[in-house]
């Protein structure tokens, strides 16, 4: 998740990563809870999404097998299914519930035909894959494996001659509100971002199999035995005044941000979020009209010469 915005905010750590129950490692998240969450932020995100696959889309042939590593609900799964009309796409997550809910999409939306769902550990699951991928993506998914280094030799390993990894990680923390909210002190998403950076540092050591690494992505792309093609960001900007859903999603978001991380603020941050999240309160996130949604994805590619 996103510092890179990893995903607590859809990045950063998401807002899905974690539990609030502290007594449990960081890295205990329940991803069946965070479900409706990841579905809505990826549907809202769909515009960037799009905008991302197009610019696959131009770098390289009609790939005949896509594997979505880590692909949660199957959201961006199903967009891959559509802007790759002659792909097979293959879903591939830990969490069984939500490859459910990746399966009932791709009926939904008409592309069940040519979607598969495998289930299993990340990376070792692509060794059940029937035949190498010509396109790998991996989106906010590959913070979660302790061994990000050893990962991304076992996602290069996957591909086809010619294949393309594409990795979604970091962009910038993403923002929703102006710097003073005329309540509290100004600022608090900026302090919100600096605690959720400790917080996910916590996250990523708490990781089985934790291995400290520099998330230089194309080096390490490079060490998989890769060629770098490119890095491109992604912005997704819904100005105020903003959508009822995107609304929603920020409540979402700072509802789980109060819980993971809550307990690091001071007690005026604390208050602020208290009110920012009470429906009734004209100040909350659910009535204010200065609510927005910046965010900034960045892809990175790399194809297999060999
Ligand atoms: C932040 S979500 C990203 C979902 C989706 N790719 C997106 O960008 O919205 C991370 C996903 O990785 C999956 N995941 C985390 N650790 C995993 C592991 N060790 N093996 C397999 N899947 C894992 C989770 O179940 C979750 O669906």
């Amino acid at each position: 998740m996103a510092h890179h915005d990893h995903d607590h905010d859809p990045h950063h750590h998401d807002p899905h990563h974690h539990g609030p129950d502290h007594a449990h490692g960081h890295s205990d998240i329940d991803w069946n809870e965070m479900a409706p969450l990841l579905e809505n932020q990826a549907e809202l995100f769909t515009p960037l999404y799009e905008r991302a696959l197009a610019w696959l889309g131009h770098k390289q042939t009609e790939p005949g097998l896509i594997v979505d590593a880590g692909s949660g609900p199957g959201v961006v799964s199903c967009l891959l299914a559509d802007a790759f009309p002659g792909a097979r796409v293959v879903a591939v997550d830990g969490t069984e519930p939500l490859l459910e809910r990746a399966r009932a999409r791709a009926v939904r939306l008409g592309v069940a035909d040519r979607f598969d769902t495998l289930g299993g550990e990340l990376p070792g699951a692509l060794d059940d894959l029937d035949y190498p991928a010509d396109l790998l993506w991996a989106s906010r998914s590959l913070h979660h494996l302790g061994d990000q280094r050893a990962a991304l030799a076992a996602f290069a390993a996957r591909l086809a001659p010619g294949g393309t990894l594409a990795l979604l990680e970091g962009g910038l923390p993403t923002r929703f509100l102006p710097r003073d909210i005329g309540i509290g002190r100004p600022g608090l998403q900026a302090r919100l971002d600096a605690v959720e950076e400790e917080w996910f540092a916590q996250m990523r050591a708490d990781l089985p199999g934790a291995v400290a690494e520099t998330e230089d992505w194309p080096a390490l792309m490079r060490a998989a035995g890769l060629r770098p093609t490119g890095t491109r960001s992604f912005l997704l900007d819904l100005p105020a005044p903003t959508t009822d859903r995107a609304r929603a999603y920020v409540a979402a978001l700072l509802t789980r941000r109060r819980d993971v991380i809550g307990d690091h603020l001071d007690a005026t941050d604390r208050a602020t979020l208290d009110r920012l999240l009470d429906p009734e309160d004209r100040a909350s996130v659910h009535q204010r009209p200065d609510v927005f949604l910046l965010a900034a994805h960045t892809v990175y590619t790399a194809v297999r010469t060999e």
